[in-house]
């Protein structure tokens, strides 16, 4: 094993590999969480705008997967969510005394300061210097740097290549690197740019343990990297309209782009039990979804030129891991 291949931030996150499942709402549920922790990677689950009686749930089926005393994040994303929910979330996750949190969007500053308050370890997604410094200035444990690569919410609008040297420098807590990573080689870059740690979305929804719909995960194993497109497209239901990094499809390519009101006020397609999904709604497909599937928010990185497969996400981290490896010897080996 390469030391390299264990940076100090592994201590921090209580995990074997420096590998962070990236919190995806509805798609980075229990079962994904306990499949990566079981392979050694950080588990967290995306909850964002998620209803009190589901994060107690997964909280439940995750700790009765793994172990009461396992270190996970649960995502949230404030800036997207009414701020009643968002209270009751926070709540919930204080109550169930879950051990992290990875926050992303607008930077707040209280809501930091009151998790680490009450003994949670914080981690923030940024995607620029500013954002970076406010959460910094905030308390935050760790960053990710995400980059413009990025798969589902995007948000600067530098690359991963470039933004993550220059968190790096600037931050005095441990970084992780996020955005076109799906390979070993991929994260042996991101370490050697300065991270302790990949987050990866992506190359975890194009797994057997996702709660994604198996469409979409087999249009990102058939995808290259030019197929995904940054759009405001999908802005339905969120609370403010953010860029979205998606696979191309109908909705991308305006072909609803004069549809009236009426035709939009028809759901093209139900999921979680029978809700339905409007037109340009940010919600993906999950796994017991129904309808135009096509026309839903199909979430990917420009990473999926780098995924192949539909594999367990255990034998994901063991490919990436055995990947990084090669790689280290291949770039070890003198003339
Ligand atoms: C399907 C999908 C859903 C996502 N949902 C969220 C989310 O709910 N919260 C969040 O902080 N980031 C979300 N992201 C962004 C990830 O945190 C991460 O930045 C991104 O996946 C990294 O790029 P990659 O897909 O190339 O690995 C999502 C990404 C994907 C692909």
């Amino acid at each position: 094993m390469y030391s390299v291949l264990q940076p100090p931030l592994l201590r921090q996150l209580r995990c074997e590999c420096p590998i962070m499942l990236a919190g995806m709402g509805g798609v980075a549920r229990s079962r994904l969480a306990a499949a990566v922790a079981a392979a050694g990677g950080f588990p967290v689950m995306g909850m964002v705008r998620e209803p009190v009686a589901l994060i107690e749930k997964e909280v439940a089926a995750l700790r009765a997967a793994t172990r009461d005393d396992l270190h996970f994040a649960i995502n949230l994303i404030p800036a997207s969510c009414e701020r009643a929910l968002l209270s009751q979330q926070v709540a919930a996750c204080l109550r169930l005394k879950v051990p992290a949190m990875v926050l992303f969007w607008d930077v707040d500053t209280a809501l930091i300061r009151q998790l680490r308050d009450e003994g949670v370890q914080v981690i923030h997604q940024v995607g620029s210097r500013r954002d970076a410094e406010q959460a910094l200035r905030a308390g935050c444990d760790v960053l990710i740097a995400q980059g413009l690569e990025a798969g589902g919410h995007v948000r600067g609008g530098v690359s991963t290549l470039a933004l993550l040297p220059e968190i790096v420098a600037m931050s005095d807590v441990p970084v992780a690197a996020s955005g076109g990573i799906a390979s070993g080689a991929g994260l042996v870059s991101a370490l050697a740019l300065g991270a302790q740690a990949v987050s990866l979305g992506s190359a975890f929804v194009s797994t057997t343990e996702a709660f994604a719909h198996p469409h979409h995960r087999q249009r990102m194993v058939d995808a290259h990297a030019e197929d995904t497109v940054y759009t405001t497209v999908f802005a339905r239901n969120w609370a403010l309209t953010a860029p979205v990094r998606v696979l191309q499809n109908a909705v991308t390519r305006g072909d609803f782009d004069r549809l009236g009101e009426e035709e939009r006020s028809q759901p093209i397609a139900w999921q979680d039990g029978g809700q339905p999904v409007f037109l340009f709604s940010t919600d993906s497909p999950a796994i017991d979804a129904e309808g135009r599937l096509d026309d839903m928010a199909l979430y990917a990185g420009q990473s999926v030129g780098q995924i192949h497969d539909i594999v367990s996400a255990g034998e994901r981290i063991r490919q990436l891991m055995r990947d990084a490896e090669a790689t280290l010897e291949r770039l070890e080996t003198k003339i």
